[in-house]
């Protein structure tokens, strides 16, 4: 007989477990419960009213089609020896050392799972490496660099004992640039944002470590992102539930589930549910979400892991296509921790009172496993660094009921050589904005003044400290922030650079001092060559941003030092879109958008100034001139107390980002895909090669789904070329774009263009170098509402290759479908 495993330890934390299924929210316009009420054939086309989310049932099994196949039988040959009990703790978080645990079983030499933010670093990582940021990835549209940061940031995680890094980010997508997250994902467009998930995680699962898609979706505000509960013993009654993110069947398909497309396509390990509702429904106990779109129509293989404390109910979400519930055996309810969980012991009952089925408990458990045995997490995997746990405040030790064993060393240096390549990634995503009088490079200036309390180091420790006043801003707050073990600032590299020239360098950080004081006092004796103004924006997880400007004053700053210095240089750290008022000012010579760079913030921007480095960064959203030219308001505030009255209409549409700012003729400061070299570039003659395929089908063949998707929906269907050249005399990376405009016969609402192509190409200078834009059948189809399908409309397509999103220097035309 096999020893079985003792979780009576356990109980304890269970005694205010609130019971599966009874406790299961209902709403009016929510699942309809966990009794099997209306069971909904799969292979039916199942149309979501707007605001609406119908029933999906059952939870699709997994077959582990598109390369699992061999893991899948490791796994369900694992699950035959488990016992239901441990089945049910399978699914379950536990406090212990990770910020997610799932309990180890030791009979089966099986050490747990530890999952582990997040975005940018490992969040409770000592002796560990801080990357560039999400948004800071994206500005650098640069594929290899996004998957060397996925495989690097892997790489540390694995030392420390990570299974799952959660992370990367495609929600936020940046519907709004107010999301208080939009700098842990990636850019405001589901293309771009589509690559940057699929680099990264396959940089990431390539290292060995499984990836989580998140935050699975339209998870576009923190302003109520969790229910309000009222104080009871148990903290389950609502006051008022979460916000509703109210989405069209062909926006969510453009637009929000685009990228998580990718991600799937990129055979991700796991994706987590949304704290918000969709449609009226718990992203977490959404059954057309996770059973239709998800696991059905993406062939999602893998599992989905609740949020932390979005699990509203047992039976319900299990049933939904929810696969792991987090952090479990300890729950977060809005902002606060209460013991219990829907799942664990409430589970175990379940399932052996046939509640739940073991079919679906037993697809849970395969699907957990089944990345855990393809990337050979069963071999040689290194052990949970004993500092994670001391570091961790999700769960701290004396939360634990676990007895956590640690075995290895403990504080465990993974920070390899990474710097370097932090450096250069941080050089590359920096974006120049504005460039005037040659102000840079800098050319060996002798007399240096540097402004701004973001240019020198933190003096309160930058983990999750809210909005330091002092201290340059590599990274920012949350569940994404990170433990610098180094941080180089500007005023340090800069300094050390300008002593190289024998320079005179002057500082001033504090920004009231500055705004107060008349400037040409501060920097006597002379005039400087330059002045360097270094402005921050915080940002965080939980909270959205409440403006766009930069913090600290640093209008009046920039204002303060311009009205005397004439080459005033500005420098900004922030979460994503700052409005630059200051922008049009003759002595502001030169803007650079730096985000939140991570660990060699000072000596990557220092490598952009001194020209060491030619920047070809582009903005991955749009500078609109005034706050109030950007649409799509978050809801901040709700007049009613109903329970359900939080809700937020995305009536915009597929108007996200510059596609809004495009339909509507608005001018823009800088528009999305813009960014200035130290040289020019030209491009020319963008034409189509081989064979222009004119009688596609406007459906797709449907083949057997595979993760992603219909694979028929991959497929290249065009292919373009263009000529790029190196205009100036300085080398460097250009970014040719190119995007699509649809034909009229493509439903009212289709933007004007869109993103469907980039490349990054090294050109010296004058040299010139063919590009290739390799188009597939998704990225000329629309979502078609009634087939339920993407449709490749009849007409004609135009398509434009420029620099940005407004700066086309050539076009060409193509017709695929010839009928309606
Ligand atoms: C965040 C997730 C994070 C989790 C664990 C949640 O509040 O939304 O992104 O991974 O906490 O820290």
């Amino acid at each position: 007989m096999k020893l079985q495993a003792d979780y009576s330890f356990l109980l304890s934390g269970l005694l205010l477990a609130p019971s599966v299924g009874a406790s299961t929210c209902q709403t009016p316009i929510d699942h309809p419960g966990p009794a099997f009420s209306f069971v909904q054939p799969l292979n039916t086309t199942i149309l979501s009213p707007y605001g609406h989310s119908p029933a999906v049932y059952p939870s699709p099994k997994t077959n582990g089609t598109g390369g699992w196949e061999k893991a899948l039988a490791q796994a369900k040959d694992w699950l035959s020896q488990l016992t239901v009990e441990e089945k049910a703790w399978m699914a379950t978080g536990q406090p212990g050392p990770c910020v997610g645990n799932i309990l180890p079983i030791p009979r089966l030499n099986f050490t747990g799972l530890c999952l582990q933010n997040g975005p940018q670093c490992l969040q409770q990582g000592d002796y560990s490496s801080v990357f560039v940021s999400g948004v800071s990835a994206a500005a650098s549209w640069d594929r290899k660099l996004l998957y060397d940061r996925g495989y690097a940031m892997a790489t540390e995680h694995k030392g420390k004992g990570t299974h799952v890094v959660l992370g990367p980010i495609a929600g936020p997508l940046g519907r709004s640039p107010y999301d208080g997250r939009t700098w842990e994902g990636f850019a405001a467009d589901p293309y771009l944002t589509g690559v940057c998930m699929e680099e990264t995680i396959i940089g990431m699962q390539d290292a060995g470590v499984q990836a989580n898609a998140k935050h699975f979706i339209a998870n576009e505000q923190e302003t109520q992102r969790n229910p309000t509960y009222a104080a009871d013993a148990n903290a389950t009654t609502y006051i008022q539930d979460s916000v509703s993110s109210n989405v069209n069947d062909r926006t969510l398909h453009e637009i929000y589930m685009w990228p998580f497309a990718n991600a799937a396509r990129a055979r991700v390990s796991s994706f987590m549910c949304s704290y918000n509702r969709l449609n009226g429904s718990h992203s977490c106990q959404n059954s057309y979400l996770l059973n239709h779109l998800l696991k059905t129509e993406l062939g999602f293989q893998g599992y989905v892991m609740s949020d932390w404390g979005a699990t509203h109910s047992g039976v319900a979400s299990i049933e939904s296509g929810m696969d792991m519930t987090m952090p479990g055996g300890f729950t977060l309810y809005g902002e606060l921790w209460t013991e219990g969980s829907y799942f664990g012991q409430n589970l175990t009952d379940a399932i052996n009172n046939g509640t739940v089925s073991t079919d679906r408990i037993d697809d849970m458990i395969v699907r957990i496993m089944t990345p855990y045995f393809w990337l050979g997490q069963d071999q040689d995997y290194p052990s949970v660094d004993a500092s994670v746990g001391a570091l961790n405040t999700d769960s701290p030790p004396d939360t634990w009921l676990y007895p956590w064993q640690f075995t290895g060393t403990s504080n465990r240096d993974v920070r390899s050589n990474h710097s370097q390549m932090i450096r250069e990634h941080g050089a590359a995503s920096t974006v120049l904005l504005k460039n005037e009088r040659n102000a840079l490079p800098l050319r060996k200036p002798r007399n240096i003044v540097i402004v701004g309390n973001d240019a020198g180091p933190v003096t309160q420790g930058a983990y999750n400290q809210n909005n330091f006043e002092y201290g340059t801003l590599a990274n920012a707050g949350g569940s994404g922030t990170c433990r610098f073990s180094f941080l180089s600032t500007p005023l340090d590299a800069i300094t050390a650079r300008a002593r190289q020239d024998g320079a005179l360098v002057q500082t001033w950080l504090n920004n009231t001092l500055i705004t107060e004081k008349a400037m040409p006092d501060l920097w006597n004796p002379e005039h400087p060559d330059v002045c360097l103004v270094f402005l921050k924006g915080w940002s965080e997880e939980n909270i959205d941003r409440r403006f766009l400007e930069l913090d600290w004053n640093g209008n009046a700053v920039v204002e303060a030092v311009a009205k005397y210095c004439s080459n005033t240089v500005v420098v900004t750290h922030s979460a994503g879109v700052n409005v630059l008022p200051f922008a049009d000012h003759p002595n502001v010579t030169a803007i650079l958008a730096a985000h939140y760079p991570g660990e060699e913030a000072g000596n990557s921007l220092v490598d952009i100034l001194y020209g060491d480095v030619n920047p070809s960064a582009k903005l991955p959203y749009v500078i609109a001139y005034n706050e109030s030219d950007y649409n799509a308001p978050l809801t901040t505030d709700v007049q009613t107390n109903g329970t359900y009255d939080w809700q937020s209409w995305f009536d915009e549409e597929l108007e996200v980002g510059y596609r809004y700012f495009d339909a509507h003729d608005i001018p823009v400061r800088y528009e999305f895909g813009f960014g200035l070299s130290y040289t020019t570039f030209n491009l020319s003659r963008l034409a189509a090669t081989g064979s222009v395929a004119t009688n596609l089908t406007a459906l797709p063949e449907q083949r057997p789904v595979q993760p992603g998707g219909n694979p028929a929906l991959w497929e290249t269907v065009y292919t373009l070329t263009t000529e790029v050249s190196n205009s100036g005399s300085v080398d460097g990376y250009a970014i040719p774009q190119l995007y699509v405009g649809f034909p009229d016969t493509a439903p009212a609402g289709t933007p004007p263009s869109q993103l469907r192509g980039f490349d990054k190409i090294w050109l010296e200078a004058g040299e010139t170098k063919t590009v290739t834009f390799e188009l597939m059948r998704r990225d000329v189809s629309y979502w078609d509402v009634v087939a339920q399908d993407w449709r490749i409309p009849a007409g004609q397509f135009t398509f434009k290759a420029g620099f940005s999103s407004r700066d086309f220097r050539a076009n060409t035309t193509a017709t695929f479908v010839r009928d309606h």
